[in-house]
């Protein structure tokens, strides 16, 4: 792969990489969408990375079928697929991580402990192998395409992080390939984390700034939702994901709900309706 994109990059080709855990949906083929759209060599990666995963995390059973997902990128025209085995990423000896400090103990990295960490290391590893000039994320899971943003800053990447929006399904349920963990029942109270978030965007809507307020609203949905079991729901700065105390600049309603035995996270981007206005828009 680097010798590959080594000699896309001297050709004066514009590379752009994907990366992902595989199982790919239209949450996956959207980035590769946009990265077709912007580069010339599109590189997608296709790796179930063990380091961030928990001891008691779902890393052998998370969904795996590579030719599927394979067939699914050329038919968005990826120009590469990058799978490595574990021993390649990983090779014996291995003992050198990337931690974003700060950022990557609260929320997702409060309740897995060490996931930034092994995200964070795989991300720097495909950037080196790649060089990509553009690299693509998406907004679903905010925290991550934040700490990326940060390490690429921290650490001179020249690679750009490109953030994209959540592919959800109709009834609004967040794309995620652990949703193939669901039953039947699960997937119908699947819905109650996008019940969760427009409720807590119209009462932003309605003028309401108050971040308890509107984690309660959140948190009385889940509540009521007899197969799921709150995480967190929080109201966080968008650029620190530290908690507010009012809505008063950019911020993220994040979500982390258990439904049964899977855990699913959403989120809510709340954004000034217009430079300088006090008015906030939503973005689901
Ligand atoms: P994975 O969960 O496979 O997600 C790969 C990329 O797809 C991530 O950037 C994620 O935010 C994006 N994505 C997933 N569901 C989405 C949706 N419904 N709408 C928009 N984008 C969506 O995230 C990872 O893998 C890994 O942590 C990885 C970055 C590959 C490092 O191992």
């Amino acid at each position: 792969m680097k010798e590959y994109a080594r000699a896309a990059r001297g050709e004066g080709r514009v590379i752009g990489l994907v990366p992902t855990m595989g199982a790919l949906h239209e949450g996956h083929t959207g980035l590769v969408k946009r990265a077709r759209q912007e580069c010339s060599q599109v590189i997608a990666s296709v790796f179930v990375n063990p380091k961030q995963f928990g001891p008691k995390e779902d890393y052998q059973k998370y969904p795996r079928d590579l030719e599927k997902d394979a067939d699914k990128l050329a038919a968005v025209g990826v120009d590469a697929l990058f799978a490595p085995e574990t021993p390649d990423v990983y090779p014996d000896g291995f003992r050198t991580y990337v931690n974003v400090e700060g950022i990557s103990e609260r929320l997702e990295g409060r309740s897995r402990p060490g996931h930034f960490r092994g995200v964070a290391t795989v991300v720097l590893k495909l950037f080196e192998i790649v060089q990509p000039h553009f690299a693509y994320f998406g907004r679903k899971d905010a925290q991550q395409v934040h700490i990326i943003s940060e390490m690429a800053r921290d650490l001179n990447l020249d690679s750009e992080i490109v953030v994209c929006p959540i592919v959800r399904e109709t009834d609004g349920l967040a794309l995620s390939s652990r949703n193939a963990y669901l039953s039947g029942e699960e997937r119908i109270a699947a819905t109650v984390l996008h019940r969760a978030l427009v409720a807590a965007g119209n009462e932003l809507a309605g003028g309401v700034r108050d971040a308890v307020q509107l984690q309660n609203v959140m948190r009385r949905i889940i509540e009521a939702e007899p197969l799921a079991i709150l995480d967190y729901a929080e109201i966080v700065n968008a650029d620190t994901f530290e908690p507010v105390v009012r809505v008063a600049r950019p911020c993220y309603a994040v979500l982390a709900v258990f439904i049964g035995k899977t855990r699913l996270i959403d989120n809510l981007l709340i954004e000034p309706a217009q430079a300088n206005s006090d008015e906030f828009a939503f973005q689901l």
